[in-house]
């Protein structure tokens, strides 16, 4: 009999949730460049779906792209997050070549965190589908996880956690939080067809010489205590207005997307209610106490981009979705052809 692990029956599936920032505060830099950050994240129902399997025989590993960005190189975070994997297992276990299947539903380069999600779910699905899961008897364990995770970039140990959280240092220092209570609150997603690398927005605002803004420090960790008090969905709702100016990035995002001020203030008046940039942009939302709620309000904003009334910046119509927040830690996989029978 071996004792070698086993991995799944069928493909491991995961759903890679969206992100968002309620509060990005920068509040110093590290001597190696890398910005301080204090965010408070969210993970939305807007997911990309993985799914991996063992490809018996074979020495490489495929990836096959679909939905936004596919293309040979855009998810090369996925290919590196399961080379991590791999040296994660330690040669703990055979690690086969992986067919691995992502489906792009979250858009890229948008502040909302797509491309390291992905990475958090295929660091997690390649050990599911090498028998080496959480908890099996090969499992690296959280801290071997956790830096291969930083390693792959600043949001993915955030994604690997799961749930709402307080993000700190690089974003490295994860700190889970309780999700709103209540009804899911709505988001509404309206993405400008601009590419916004991190990097770009990043360097800007340092090229900027803007010192920390305390008050947008103030307004994220009063958030992360009201959280961790116990915040439902409609008093998050009631917080839109300041949570909306609590990013330290919109001044730099707004250098690099011409047009983007205009846009937020025209979509603030076609909705009435404030508008804010998730992370480093260009991505821009909307807060309601529910989902229905948003998807009223997107309805509202794809009219008036058909009638012409309202004009985002970029190559083409903005990308609008309806989501929500979905707060709780999340599920090990999703998808009924996951199975996990030994
Ligand atoms: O960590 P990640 O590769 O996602 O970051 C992309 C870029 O964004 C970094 O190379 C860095 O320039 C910038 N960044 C930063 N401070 C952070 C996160 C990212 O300066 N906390």
């Amino acid at each position: 009999m071996s004792s070698a692990p086993v991995g799944p029956l069928g493909p491991v599936v995961r759903l890679a949730p969206a992100k968002l920032n309620l509060t990005l505060a920068v509040v110093g830099r590290r001597p190696d460049g890398y910005h301080l950050l204090h965010s408070v994240l969210v993970p939305l129902a807007l997911a990309d779906r993985i799914s991996l399997a063992i490809l018996p025989g074979e020495r490489a590993d495929r990836l096959h792209v679909t939905g936004f960005g596919a293309g040979p190189d855009r998810d090369n975070l996925v290919v590196r997050a399961i080379a991590e994997a791999r040296a994660a297992a330690g040669g703990a276990a055979e690690t086969p070549a992986l067919a691995v299947r992502l489906e792009k539903r979250i858009p890229v380069a948008a502040g909302l965190g797509g491309g390291s999600s992905d990475a958090a779910a295929a660091l997690d699905g390649a050990l599911e589908a090498w028998g080496l899961g959480a908890g099996t008897p090969g499992d690296p364990g959280p801290a071997v996880r956790a830096e291969a995770a930083a390693r792959l970039g600043s949001d993915v140990p955030f994604f690997l956690a799961g749930g709402t959280a307080c993000v700190e240092g690089r974003g490295e220092r994860v700190t889970p939080l309780p999700g709103v209570r209540g009804t899911p609150p709505g988001i509404l997603l309206v993405t400008p067809r601009v590419l916004v690398p991190t990097a770009d927005v990043f360097a800007v605002h340092a090229a900027s010489g803007v010192p920390p803004n305390g008050a947008t420090r103030l307004t994220s960790e009063h958030l992360a205590v009201e959280l961790r008090d116990g915040l439902d969905s409609r008093r998050l709702a009631d917080r839109a207005g300041i949570l909306a100016a609590a990013n330290d990035l919109l001044g730099a995002t707004a250098i690099l997307v011409q047009g983007l001020i205009a846009f937020r203030r025209a979509l603030a008046r076609l909705l009435g209610r404030p508008i804010g940039q998730s992370g480093s942009g260009p991505t821009l939302w909307v807060l309601y106490p529910s989902h229905g709620d948003a998807e009223a309000a997107a309805r509202t904003v794809t009219s008036a981009l058909a009638a012409g009334t309202l004009v985002g910046p970029g190559d083409g119509e903005p990308f609008v979705a309806a989501t929500s927040i979905t707060g709780g830690p999340p599920g090990p996989s999703v998808g009924n052809d996951t199975r996990s029978e030994r």
